[in-house]
């Protein structure tokens, strides 16, 4: 669906429903019936009017992943609880200088939010402004799931929550390795989004030439050719594929993300095919040149208002909370809490974040509305003007963003994008003012 005169109008109605996955029947969760929801389209300066109703049996709301928008009012507000039955109106106004890229829509109900997205709960949403000249232009939504033989979504098992939990299936727009066709010559443009609850992908399509526009909403000044692309959960990516004559495999490549050793099992986000792309027929006319893109500004240019460091961490709980492990997820040796506020920060100024993790296993760090840029990982500078909405931040390692508080005042939250973290408690408030 499409924006018209500025606005875009969706009903988004959260509910259950039958499906098939990999040729089973399965009762996943859907926006509107289908995995994933529609995708929104729109421009900057848009708005987006949503009216999301809740059919579910658990409590649900919904985030614009990716959206620089206010946190006032509705706007962009993880602490809004729409119960079952209960209808709620959602308002998001673009900037006019929005940045083009590729965002996504989920549920964000501290809680229950790896649960409802491991279920099927995702969207697509593009903002669109930067034109490249293609002859096709794909979503790819990725996300893994685990069913029952009777077609039920497997719940978490207790353990699992300590390492984040991944699915045995994955999925490409909700089905289980679709095949994809093209014609050698032609140039597509492939916004891909790692709608998974804890599983990383590293992408990767042998034989086909694939150029790199950006992550998140972050750009490359120029196309840059890729072999692969690490997506951790809740990154994006923007890609350009040139076809050439032959079968491919959309892959990923397999990803050690840490673990806990005895305690939690190991964190290997397995190899596998995605997708499987066949380029037959005759050649296409070459596409036009791919024009130049406006350049980000780059943050290091202003001065820092504020220096502050923040760690994840895994601090030893009790046994006894119901659906924990024996370690704890948080920030600060501490467990979200939507009545405190863990950070306060003046609007108007840039800060620099360390991001520190002293824990095996690595954790992708999400910031809402602030847009941040990563100018340290693994100890060594990042040249290029690199936006991210997530970055990860290896096991025992750290990272340094700059985070632009220009604008948006209001209250809204950092977490791990490992789903299963954030609702055991790896999540923290800002407070912006
Ligand atoms: Cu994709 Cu706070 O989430
Ligand atoms: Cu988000
Ligand atoms: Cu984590």
């Amino acid at each position: 669906v499409r924006s018209r005169d500025g606005v875009l109008r969706v009903e988004l109605v959260a509910t259950r429903r039958e499906t098939t996955i990999a040729g089973q029947r399965a009762r996943v969760l859907t926006y509107n019936g289908t995995v994933p929801g529609q995708t929104w389209r729109v421009q900057p300066g848009d708005r987006i009017e949503v009216r999301l109703r809740n059919e579910l049996d658990t409590p649900t709301n919904l985030h614009t992943h990716g959206l620089a928008v206010s946190p006032r009012d509705n706007g962009d507000n993880p602490f809004v609880s729409i119960d079952p039955g209960q209808v709620f109106d959602y308002r998001f106004d673009l900037p006019e200088d929005h940045p083009p890229g590729v965002s996504w829509y989920h549920p964000h109900r501290h809680g229950t939010v790896a649960d409802q997205l491991f279920g099927g709960l995702y969207g697509a949403l593009i903002v669109e402004g930067d034109r490249v000249p293609v002859s096709r232009e794909r979503v790819l939504v990725v996300s893994d799931i685990s069913l029952t033989g009777d077609g039920q979504i497997v719940p978490v098992a207790a353990p699992e929550v300590m390492m984040g939990r991944e699915g045995n299936l994955v999925l490409v727009n909700g089905q289980h390795r679709p095949q994809l066709s093209a014609r050698p010559g032609q140039r597509e443009r492939w916004r891909v989004i790692n709608a998974c609850t804890s599983r990383y992908l590293r992408l990767a399509l042998p034989g086909q030439h694939l150029e790199l526009l950006g992550i998140d909403t972050g750009r490359e000044l120029t196309p840059r050719e890729v072999q692969e692309v690490l997506l951790a959960p809740g990154n994006r990516a923007d890609l350009l594929v040139s076809m050439r004559a032959g079968s491919s495999e959309l892959r990923t490549l397999g990803y050690d993300r840490g673990g806990m050793g005895m305690m939690g099992g190991g964190g290997l986000s397995g190899p596998g095919t995605l997708a499987t792309l066949a380029v037959t027929g005759a050649e296409a006319a070459a596409p036009g040149p791919v024009p130049d893109r406006l350049a980000v500004p780059d943050l290091r240019e202003k001065s820092v208002a504020g220096r502050r460091e923040i760690a994840f961490t895994m601090t030893m709980g009790s046994m006894m909370g119901p659906g924990r492990g024996m370690m704890d997820p948080g920030f600060d040796g501490r467990a979200f809490d939507a009545d405190r506020i863990d950070q306060r920060v003046s609007v108007g100024g840039v800060e620099e974040w360390l991001i520190t993790n002293p824990t095996p296993m690595d954790h992708p760090f999400h910031l809402h509305v602030w847009p941040m840029q990563l100018v340290e990982t693994g100890g060594q500078p990042v040249r290029e003007v690199t936006r991210r909405d997530v970055v990860n931040v290896p096991a025992r390692g750290r990272v340094r963003v700059l985070v632009d508080f220009a604008r948006h005042p209001g209250r809204s939250v950092y977490h791990c994008h490992i789903l299963d973290h954030e609702d055991a408690g790896m999540m923290a408030s800002v407070e912006v003012g």
